[in-house]
């Protein structure tokens, strides 16, 4: 009972207003700040968008710059991190030690930390932005047993964090500029998407007054999940698991069954339902990387295979289930050597963009108040405590 309105998933209710990030999930529509995402996919940089998203337009060349300074004289790590790093199991998954490391960046940011004033809340979004590569890099390197390197800071920031990553001292990595430029596209298409899982959740925790760091490291773990960012890391396991174009009608026919309890991963979204187009893109520059790198990949083979096959079936065109942004990327990140269970943390990496951006805005709505939704009961009505003899 109650006079609420009951939405489950919050598919029919705006928690927030919000200047940063447009959809039509109807017209197939996604604008960063006005701009539409194919021109800024083909135009600018990760770090341009991410300031584009902070700061409202696109930076001038000097703010770009000074913007760029500050991020790159961020990177570093406190040295007592390793230590909790250290304390990880050395197999824990990458995004549980994300989750965890992101956290305690608040044990050395936040004491000092003065929300009302405005150069701290950036300075703390420039912080998150700058540190999570470094520290992603720090989780993967410690779950391989390599020794973690320091950002180098005459490196742009996406290709900074491949070098922190993959480099070993004797050998200086190499990057094509197609996979730099590959690279920075998936973080800029990954880069905000308006109220999803977790970006609300960040909000939800932001609106209690929490400082940003364990606001985002709250997002991260939202992110993690099978329907949300963890489904880049699912959809190359279950091609994986496809293994071959004749294998597709089976997968077809198991996702179409709900006692299975598969589903299609990369396929279908809340908002988006004529077509993705984030996914417009990354499919176009699948076939771009792997083509120059020289990849015969025959995962791609069953992802369009796969593909093909459920945009002409009944079930898939009743429900406007579409390949999402998380349908081609891995193939991507899987070219450019990127481990699987590191997917989820690329996007991650990229999403902290859109996650600050989002704190940022909610600290000064003056519309902004605790998010605190409400439900419909629907357990017992009153009764009496028995005690243990009478049970
Ligand atoms: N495979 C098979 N059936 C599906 C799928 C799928 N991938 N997605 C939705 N359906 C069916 C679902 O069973 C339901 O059928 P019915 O009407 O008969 O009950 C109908 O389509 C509507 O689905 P829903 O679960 O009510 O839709 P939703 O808006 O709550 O869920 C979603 C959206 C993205 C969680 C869901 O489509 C899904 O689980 N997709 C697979 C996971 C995935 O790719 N997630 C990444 C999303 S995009 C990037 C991101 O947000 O991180």
């Amino acid at each position: 009972t109650g006079c609420f309105t009951y939405d489950p998933g919050f598919g029919a209710t705006a928690s927030c207003k919000s200047a940063i990030t447009y959809i039509d999930g109807d017209a197939g529509v996604l604008l960063y700040r006005g701009y539409p995402i194919e021109q800024l996919a083909e135009k600018s940089s990760f770090l341009e968008v991410a300031y584009l998203l902070m700061h409202g337009e696109l930076p001038t060349k000097e703010q770009f710059s000074s913007f760029e300074h500050e991020v790159t004289h961020h990177t570093m790590m406190h040295e007592a991190f390793r230590t909790f790093l250290y304390g990880f199991r050395h197999d824990a998954h990458p995004m549980a030690m994300l989750t965890g490391m992101l956290g305690s960046l608040a044990s050395f940011y936040h004491n000092d930390l003065d929300l009302e004033d405005p150069e701290q809340r950036r300075l703390a979004a420039i912080r998150l932005i700058a540190k999570i590569p470094t520290i992603a890099a720090a989780c993967y390197r410690y779950s391989i047993g390599w020794p973690i390197r320091y950002p180098k800071n005459n490196l742009e920031y996406t290709t900074r964090f491949l070098h922190m990553m993959k480099e070993v001292p004797s050998e200086p990595l190499e990057l094509s500029p197609m996979a730099a430029k590959a690279m920075d596209l998936l973080f800029i298409l990954h880069a905000d998407h308006e109220q999803n899982a977790s970006t609300s959740t960040v909000r939800l925790v932001g609106s209690t007054g929490a400082n940003p760091y364990v606001s985002v490291a709250a997002g991260v773990a939202a992110l993690w999940g099978p329907a949300h960012g963890g489904a880049n890391e699912a959809v190359l396991k279950m091609l994986e698991e496809i293994g071959r174009p004749e294998n597709v009608g089976s997968a077809i026919a198991k996702a179409k069954d709900k006692e299975s309890g598969f589903r299609l991963m990369g396929f279908g979204h809340r908002v988006y339902k004529n077509f993705d187009p984030r996914a417009k893109i990354i499919r176009e520059m699948t076939h771009k990387v792997l083509g120059e790198l020289g990849i015969n990949d025959p995962l791609l083979e069953v992802a369009m295979k796969l593909e093909e096959a459920a945009l002409k079936d009944e079930y898939f065109v009743q429900r406007k289930l579409y390949p999402n942004v998380d349908f081609y990327s891995g193939i991507i990140y899987k070219a450019l050597g990127i481990p699987t269970e590191m997917f989820t943390v690329m996007f991650a990496i990229a999403r902290t963009a859109g996650w600050v951006s989002h704190w940022l805005e909610q600290q000064t709505d003056p519309e902004a108040r605790i998010g605190r939704p409400r439900q419909i009961y629907t357990g017992s009505p009153v009764r009496d405590y028995v005690g243990f003899d009478q049970r």
